[in-house]
């Protein structure tokens, strides 16, 4: 076979991007405007509808989409606003799994809270593969300090959230919502935790924009008719991520969404995220052009972290091509599916009767093999041109985590997963040829490393 270079997951940005940021540069609005609003407000339509052209410009669009996703500057910045608006700190715990990115567990160290791991499941979901929490574990890990769990939709795949709303309801009568301190965020948060009444679910979807499954619980906690939704439409929050190899991308970039409360509006919820995520000033840049009102208090000591114009308007257009990505994402899961299955090779399931993915991430995991030889088969696809990955190696391996006293052996099934796993390149700049040349170098690499 011609050799060819493929790269792990380069951002897939078309001419009608580099236009949108050109006009957004000319317009003379470059930081949160607009743009901004325009996307937060396309993407609550998007989740609720699965249709990416809705006309979000109308005053009907701005009644029902707007104040319902908050864009900012990443998914850690939108995890870490989600749980200081549910004014989760010091004392709390908070449960997330051993097997994810950094982002999913150093937003609740941020906030001064608890973090406790759960392992995943022995080879993760039964019907996907994905590595989901073991939600017995989940549900035995919940205590009286706990105030989130923080399930993560690793790969695109939706996890099981019909059993991590009854997890958490059955242990309703364990939680103590917090009172208020008199302040505006912490009467907020009080009013939160009371409104929701259990520990709270709130989503790291950074891979799973787009993705939908049919559920039987979301925010109620109550069971219902079974209903399909989309990420964003099931936890209490979600934080997505838009960073440059996700599959929908502004560059850096985040969005938080959450749903309704009874007896709180959602305009106060989203006022929060802007006041949080902008110093904590009652006036964004926008409001202050306004003639004669330049005056502006600081009601916290805040943090710096809105979206920009330029950043949306990347959003904007990516929005409009993104079924278009996902259904190419699809395509290639196809071809690597067969191969797979032909080699008898484990690999993530991206849709069951229930459930799409978002498509984001084909992880392997090869039978029979030491994570030696996994080193092996990613340095022969490398000779061969073929970039992989490996998602994840386990918090509790990484040296921040041993420092704070985690050890690895205490979370068997995550090495396990972990220690025989590849992730193939996949994305949408991928041609037919590159995917059929991937799944060559694989068969290739796996022969030469096993022998067979
Ligand atoms: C599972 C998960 N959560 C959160 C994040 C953080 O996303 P961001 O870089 O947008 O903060 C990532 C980033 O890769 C991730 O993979």
């Amino acid at each position: 076979m011609e050799k060819r270079t493929i790269s792990f997951s380069p951002p897939d940005i078309s001419e009608l991007e580099i236009a949108e940021v050109a006009e957004a540069l000319r317009s003379g609005w470059i930081t949160t405007g607009p743009r901004t609003k325009l996307l937060e407000r396309r993407l609550a339509a998007y989740i609720a509808t699965g249709r990416a052209d809705v006309d979000c410009g109308t005053d009907e669009a701005i009644a029902a989409y707007g104040n319902k996703v908050v864009c900012l500057n990443s998914a850690t910045a939108a995890e870490e606003l989600n749980l200081r608006i549910l004014g989760v700190g010091p004392g709390d715990e908070v449960i997330v799994p051993a097997y994810t990115y950094t982002a999913s567990a150093s937003a609740a160290i941020h906030c001064g809270a608890t973090v406790v791991f759960v392992d995943i499941a022995k080879d993760g979901d039964p019907e996907t593969h994905c590595p989901e929490m073991d939600y017995d574990a989940l549900e035995a890990a919940v205590t009286e300090k706990t105030k989130v769990v923080i399930p993560v939709d690793l790969g695109g795949i939706v996890c099981d959230y019909d059993r991590i709303f009854e997890a958490v309801e059955r242990k309703r009568s364990l939680f103590r919502p917090k009172e208020s301190d008199g302040t505006p965020l912490g009467d907020l948060s009080s009013r939160i935790q009371k409104a929701i009444g259990r520990v709270a679910v709130v989503a790291d979807c950074a891979h799973s924009l787009g993705a939908s499954r049919i559920v039987s619980r979301t925010g109620s906690g109550r069971l219902a008719a079974p209903e399909r939704k989309r990420c964003g439409a099931i936890a209490d929050m979600t934080s997505f991520s838009f960073h440059a190899v996700k599959n929908f991308t502004t560059a850096e970039g985040g969005a938080s969404a959450w749903l309704p409360l009874d007896g709180i509006d959602d305009a106060e919820i989203y006022r929060m995220f802007q006041l949080l995520s902008l110093h904590g000033q009652n006036k964004d840049a926008l409001a202050k052009t306004k003639a004669g009102a330049w005056e502006y208090d600081i009601i916290g000591p805040w943090y710096k972290c809105n979206m920009t114009d330029i950043m949306a308007a990347i959003g904007l257009r990516q929005l409009d091509r993104y079924p278009g990505l996902l259904e190419r994402r699809h395509e290639i899961i196809r071809v690597y599916d067969e191969t797979c299955d032909e080699l008898g090779i484990s690999h993530l399931v991206h849709q069951t009767e229930a459930m799409q993915s978002s498509n984001h991430l084909y992880l392997i995991r090869i039978p029979g093999i030491s994570d030696g030889q996994r080193n092996e088969i990613i340095e022969k696809m490398a000779e061969l041109g073929v970039m992989t990955n490996v998602h994840y190696k386990p918090l509790p391996m990484m040296t921040a985590y041993r420092a704070m006293g985690w050890d690895i052996k205490d979370f068997p099934n995550s090495y396990d997963y972990y220690a025989d796993l590849i992730s193939l390149p996949l994305h949408t700049l991928l041609s037919d040829e590159d995917a059929a040349y991937v799944c060559e170098a694989l068969k290739a690499a796996v022969k030469d490393v096993r022998g067979c």
